[in-house]
């Protein structure tokens, strides 16, 4: 079994890999939440602050706090961050920062499968909201329609089979609805509700895609960090092909996420 760990310690790479998806689904997400104006919110695992910067521009908060352990990402937050309400700390759950009165919204982008015990996270989430207040996630379909990352995978455990337990289809079975809303329900919450939220990622080119996975930071650039030359520009050459190097076209997929909400009676 090869050894799992997740690196998160580069803002920069983080952001061309991932935090550009995450940018463009935030708006959809918080959409769909639904949240009233003039509420506080707490974004946990805020990494780079893709969520917590798009609540402000798009539901009039009172407050937000991100928060997130890794220090290189609450420090690339801060440093993008120029909005009144807006504020980091690094923390991570079991230790998730209070408010008084709590939290009307506790919320998690693309974050609650890396947390090491995502009931007990939930569980913390909830006490930390008021009354009527609502906790959510959203969570990529990493064994469905997160098709950019699962033609990696795909493409990775193909040459290699003994990657097979660093897929991401694999490792995270929580990122389904069903068990996105039993967790949901086994932590106390009420009206749970769990969509599908669809981007497109949309990629100049085979560099456009290939290039990010170079940073180190996140579970496929991990993996290809752990590669020698050759067997790396083997599985550069084996995605570019995968993604339609022969049709001429750039490469445009569907990134599906599921988004589950409920609250605090
Ligand atoms: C895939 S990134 C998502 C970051 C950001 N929410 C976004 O959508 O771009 C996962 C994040 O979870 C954070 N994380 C990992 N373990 C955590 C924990 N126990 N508590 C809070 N955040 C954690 C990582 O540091 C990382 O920033």
């Amino acid at each position: 079994m090869m050894e799992i760990r997740d690196e998160w310690k580069a803002g920069s790479a983080y952001e061309g890999f991932m935090g550009r998806w995450s940018r463009q689904l935030a708006p959809s997400f918080i959409s769909w939440l639904q949240i009233p104006a003039g509420s506080h919110w707490l974004d946990v695992g805020c990494g780079t602050g893709s969520l917590s910067t798009a609540i402000c521009h798009h539901a009039a908060p009172g407050s937000v706090l991100g928060c997130d352990p890794s220090e290189p990402f609450i420090q690339f937050a801060q440093n993008h961050s120029e909005d009144a309400r807006l504020s980091f700390v690094r923390a991570g759950t079991g230790s998730l920062p209070h408010r008084g009165g709590g939290y009307d919204s506790v919320t998690s982008l693309f974050a609650l499968n890396f947390f090491p015990d995502p009931e007990a996270a939930v569980g913390e989430m909830r006490s930390l909201t008021a009354k009527r207040g609502v906790v959510s996630a959203c969570v990529w379909d990493y064994s469905g329609k997160m098709e950019f990352l699962r033609l990696f995978w795909d493409t990775v455990v193909t040459l290699d089979p003994a990657a097979g337990d660093l897929d991401e289809g694999k490792r995270f079975p929580i990122c389904q609805p069903s068990a996105l809303s039993a967790l949901f329900r086994t932590c106390g919450l009420g009206d749970v509700r769990c969509e599908a939220i669809e981007i497109t990622t949309r990629f100049a080119d085979f560099g456009d895609y290939w290039k990010p996975l170079l940073g180190g930071t996140g579970p496929a650039p991990t993996y290809i960090a752990s590669l020698d030359s050759e067997r790396r520009a083997i599985l550069a050459d084996n995605l570019e092909k995968a993604l339609g190097r022969d049709q001429g076209k750039p490469p445009s997929l569907v990134a599906r996420a599921w988004a589950i909400r409920g609250r605090v009676d």
